[in-house]
């Protein structure tokens, strides 16, 4: 099953992701999480990417396209994938599709949790995330039981350096102007299903995993 997630920044697109990925066994694709490994071990691209997202701004295309169709070509992404946070650009869109097209693969479904502006901030700006596995946590809506700490593996619970209110507004402003037009891409297509994101995380969890079993 090839499955693209699509939704503004905050809107769990990740915290759905880990929920998927254990369901149904597909590898987690996020252009997000890459560009945070390379900034971590300090990589050309993570380099290149770092002034971009520090700032909220889209990394450029030729950049991101790369990322993706280096991992779409590993050999487990044969029995399915999980895209989040790509493409975000029409030109992003349209080269996914040209990618999988030479993989001779295409996509079955596109997701897009819808979630108010207004909400996204709180969201954001509580977030943690453990350093050893990427698990997501929120300080309110989804706390670890020690506090600081990943329930999974007891790693320590950082937050991001672009969830402050400066590169959100900035993160949330690209997201309006480059990626929500993609829904209408792929609504013509046929392919669109829109889930109500306001729900609980399990609430929206079970919807997500209904809609996929179809
Ligand atoms: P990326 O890491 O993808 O960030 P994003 O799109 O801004 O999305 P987030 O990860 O912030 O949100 P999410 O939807 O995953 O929410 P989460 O589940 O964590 O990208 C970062 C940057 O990299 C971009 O700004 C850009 O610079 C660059 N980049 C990445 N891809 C790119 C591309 N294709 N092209 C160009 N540049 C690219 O949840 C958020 C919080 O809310 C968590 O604390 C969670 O616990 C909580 N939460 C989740 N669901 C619920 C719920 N239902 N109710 C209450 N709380 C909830
Ligand atoms: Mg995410
Ligand atoms: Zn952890």
């Amino acid at each position: 099953m090839n499955i693209l997630i699509m939704g503004p920044p905050g809107a769990g697109k990740g915290t759905q992701a880990e929920v998927i990925v254990n369901e149904l066994g597909v590898p987690h694709i996020s252009t997000g999480d890459a560009f945070r490994l390379a900034m971590k071990l300090g990589t050309p691209i993570g380099i290149k990417a770092k002034e971009y997202i520090d700032r909220g701004d889209l990394v450029p295309d030729d950049i991101t396209i790369g990322i993706v169709e280096e991992r779409l070509q590993q050999a487990d992404c044969k029995k399915g994938f999980l895209l989040d946070g790509f493409p975000r650009t029409l030109a992003q869109a349209e080269a996914l599709d040209q990618i999988l097209g030479r993989l001779g693969m295409s996509l079955d479904h596109v997701v897009d949790l819808k979630v108010d502006r207004d909400r996204l901030l709180a969201r954001i700006t509580g977030r943690r995330i453990c350093k050893t596995c990427g698990a997501t946590y929120h300080l309110v809506f989804n706390p670890p039981k020690v506090e600081g700490i990943c329930d999974k593996d007891g790693g320590e619970l950082y937050q991001r350096a672009d969830d402050n209110e400066e590169s959100v507004a900035t993160r949330l402003d690209e997201y309006s102007n480059k990626t929500a037009p993609l829904l209408s891409f792929y609504e013509n297509k046929d392919l669109l299903r829109q889930i109500d994101g306001e729900q609980d995380i399990h609430q929206v969890s079970e919807d997500l995993v209904s809609l996929l079993r179809g």
